[in-house]
């Protein structure tokens, strides 16, 4: 089977169900916004969820996207960097666990981590970020042999920010003979990349992830359609997702829409890093490219079933059986 090797960064989200708001209040954290805190007031909130009880899931976009090819038995790996403490040897434990094939830099800077309040009876979301070592990994960091052997290599947006880093990563995947994917992650980290990621597409990319809003930050086009043809100028595979809506895929003259698989929704957190995995694993095994939006669909459907990014083993059992339906379907 063939491999696949991804890098982001390597970031655990810290849940904590808070009675109140009173949390939010002291640190000024506004009811469902998203900030960045540094390391003193990270530190701080961290030691303050931990009184009330918190749960920790090691994440990250490229993170989840990779343990989930490793679930589909794609040998899978991933480069990411984490501090010296607990919160980085459990990330690199629980992507072991999946069978990941880590490659952990170091960094003097704590393990980054997304500290996420749910509160109230809606159980709404309020987070504070603190990027902490995952920000400090640079091209420096990088080594040809950690590309070596494996035959997709797959970026996730959110390190475009840091433009040496990627640019470097996207040589060495290309002197080891990989397919290179991205998935553009979000539309203000792809319009303020839009140069940097034109060339990058154009030179290195094979294959783009890429949701509605992403597609327009990045083509100018309006239309869904419209968007996703002038995104596959510049790649040989384009993917546009809109939601439960479904995805278009483009691969030169072949253009295909793909209804969402039927699911229950309950939250839609990792449906474009799991379309992804289900995507590559399929493109993996050689399947044409509508069965390859499929088989993303399929996996996708699962996850947004379950609260948080990790598909329960029903839903796995579930996914792989129509998976290789499919798959059995188009092979004969
Ligand atoms: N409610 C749903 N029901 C079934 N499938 C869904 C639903 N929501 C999303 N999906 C599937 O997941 C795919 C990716 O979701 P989406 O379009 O939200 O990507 P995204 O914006 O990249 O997501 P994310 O917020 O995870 O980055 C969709 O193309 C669809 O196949
Ligand atoms: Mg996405």
């Amino acid at each position: 089977m063939k491999s696949i090797l991804g890098i982001g960064n390597a970031l655990t989200d810290i849940l904590a169900i808070l009675p109140d708001d009173t949390l939010l209040k002291e640190y000024h954290l506004p009811l469902g916004s998203m900030q960045h805190v540094d390391m003193e007031t990270g530190d701080r909130i961290w030691s303050a969820l931990k009184e009330i009880g918190v749960k920790y899931v090691p994440g990250g976009s490229a993170a989840n996207t990779i343990t989930c090819t490793s679930i589909f038995g794609m040998p899978s790996g991933y480069i990411g960097k984490i501090g010296d403490d607990e919160l980085g040897q459990l990330f690199k434990s629980t992507m072991e666990q999946f069978g990941v094939r880590t490659t952990m830099l170091h960094s003097d800077k704590s393990s980054g981590r997304c500290m996420v309040f749910i509160t109230g009876a809606n159980a709404e979301r309020t987070f504070a970020d603190y990027m902490g070592a995952a920000l400090e990994m640079g091209p420096d960091d990088l080594k040809p042999e950690y590309f070596k052997g494996y035959d997709y290599f797959h970026i996730e947006g959110y390190l475009v920010q840091n433009q040496d880093l990627i640019a470097k990563a996207v040589q060495m995947a290309k002197a080891a003979g990989c397919i290179i994917s991205i998935d553009m992650a979000s539309y203000n980290v792809v319009e303020s990349n839009n140069a940097f990621l034109h060339n990058l597409i154009d030179k290195y990319v094979d294959i783009v992830f890429a949701n509605e809003s992403e597609c327009r930050a990045f083509t100018k086009v309006q239309g869904t359609v419209e968007g996703m043809r002038e995104l596959a100028k510049h790649c040989e595979t384009a993917i546009v997702k809109v939601g439960k809506d479904g995805s278009w895929v483009k691969k030169g003259e072949e253009e295909y829409y793909i209804p969402a698989w039927p699911a229950e929704p309950v939250d839609g957190t990792g449906a474009g890093d799991t379309y992804a995995a289900g995507f590559l694993y399929a493109h993996s095994l050689g399947m044409p490219l509508k069965v390859c939006g499929e088989i993303g669909s399929i996996i996708a459907a699962k996850v947004v079933e379950v609260v948080g990014t990790k598909i329960d083993v029903p839903r796995w059992r579930d996914a792989k059986k129509e998976i290789k339906e499919l798959i059995a379907a188009n092979n004969g």
